[in-house]
């Protein structure tokens, strides 16, 4: 039997984005959860001394496992063992390594939808089963320690997003606390997703570790520190798991790239510039959020970290792809439809990425505006 995954359509809203600009349109790529921003520019600079003098082979570099045992002590107050650490290529792989840590084939494990699609697909992948709980505008789109509680039968798993993708939402640390508590009552393996800690406008994103001694994390460079091409992430497993974690890295992946790894080690202390982006993240959240509404999209749950808007669109149309198509062709602005995010209603559903200068979400703002003004609304929405 071979599993069958989703692609991701966002791609298929990109590559035209990309043939358009090729004919020299100005695109605007607010498609893509990745920041526009290079690497803090000590890294880059940490990484070309490396590409002059070192070697690269194969390596793990023990001084970032301790630099993220620190980070986790100096912004949470959680004692980790650097032991305990797995540097991976990404939180891609991390979130594999994860899931094939924990549950076996057949496993059902929880998410929210809408979610990160590679929830969803890494399960099915692994022959796991995906247990979608519809989390809506009333529920910030995100899971609840009601929702775990009320299925029967408890999952093997879950996989929480916080802040989450494609939404932004944070779970409160009270919420999270609730979640743990059912977790530990019903025998749940928690997967903490904390790719977007660091960016959070106000809003508390706690760490689970220090608050569920069983949870798996997985975590990257991506986001906050602004290196999503550098491909690199780690994993933090209670310590029963770590050999085994260990042995997962070495014989999927071998080792994460050393150039990332030593820039990553620099990365941490640039809190300035990276501080400067979430920064300008906020501005661009304060934007949208003031015009979004006024364009007739509802369903908005103010973000309160990552960089994205999720909207509803369903008064104009019923295919999310479709409409960012046609988005993207008549104003250069690219979007990701909601059907990445959710199989069942997101066809009437928006992400906006904006996770570029605020310049540029200006001049979205001023080409969408009349646009959204001149759509059809459906007859029977
Ligand atoms: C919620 C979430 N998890 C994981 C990833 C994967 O990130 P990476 O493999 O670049 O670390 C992404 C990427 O967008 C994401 O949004």
């Amino acid at each position: 039997m071979v599993a069958v995954l989703d692609p991701f359509h966002a791609i298929a809203v990109s590559a035209r984005a990309h043939a358009l600009a090729a004919q020299g349109r100005a695109i605007i790529h607010m498609e893509f959860g990745q920041p526009s921003t290079g690497a803090p520019a000590p890294a880059i600079a940490a990484a070309h001394r490396v590409l002059d003098n070192g070697a690269m082979g194969y390596w793990e570099s023990p001084a970032l496992k301790e630099r993220i045992a620190r980070h986790y002590l100096e912004t949470a107050g959680v004692t980790v063992d650097p032991a305990c650490i797995t540097l991976t290529c990404g939180a891609s792989p991390a979130l594999v390594m994860a899931l094939s840590l924990r549950f076996g084939p057949g496993d059902r494990v929880a998410i929210a939808r809408p979610g990160y699609v590679a929830y969803r697909n890494n399960l099915r992948a692994l022959f796991m089963e995906p247990v979608e709980l519809p989390c809506g505008p009333a529920e910030r789109y995100q899971l609840s320690a009601a929702a775990l509680a009320a299925l029967h039968p408890a999952p093997a798993g879950v996989i929480l997003a916080s802040p989450a993708n494609p939404t932004g939402t944070v779970i409160p640390p009270d919420e999270l606390a609730a979640i743990v508590e059912v977790c530990r009552a019903r025998g749940i393996h928690l997967i903490a997703d904390e790719i977007y800690h660091g960016i959070t406008f106000g809003a508390e994103a706690r760490t689970v570790l220090g608050m569920d001694p069983q949870a798996i994390v997985v975590n990257s460079f991506s986001k906050y520190f602004s290196m999503p091409g550098w491909r690199l992430g780690w994993l933090v497993v209670p310590p029963e798991l770590a050999e085994q974690a260990r042995a997962r890295m070495g014989n999927l992946f071998l080792t994460p790239p050393v150039l990332a790894q030593h820039a990553a080690l620099v990365a941490f202390d640039c809190a300035d510039e990276l501080e400067s982006h979430v920064a300008t993240y906020a501005r661009n959240r304060e934007l949208l959020l003031a015009e979004l509404p006024r364009w007739g999209l509802g369903g908005i749950a103010p973000p309160d970290g990552a960089f994205y808007i999720y909207a509803d669109i369903g008064h104009l149309t019923d295919d999310s792809l479709a409409f960012c198509l046609k988005m993207v062709e008549e104003t250069g602005v690219a979007s990701a439809p909601g059907v990445d995010f959710d199989p069942v209603e997101g066809h009437r559903f928006i992400r906006f990425s904006f996770a570029v200068s605020t310049a540029l979400i200006e001049e979205a703002i001023e080409r969408l505006r009349p646009w959204f003004a001149a759509q059809p609304r459906r007859s029977h929405a």
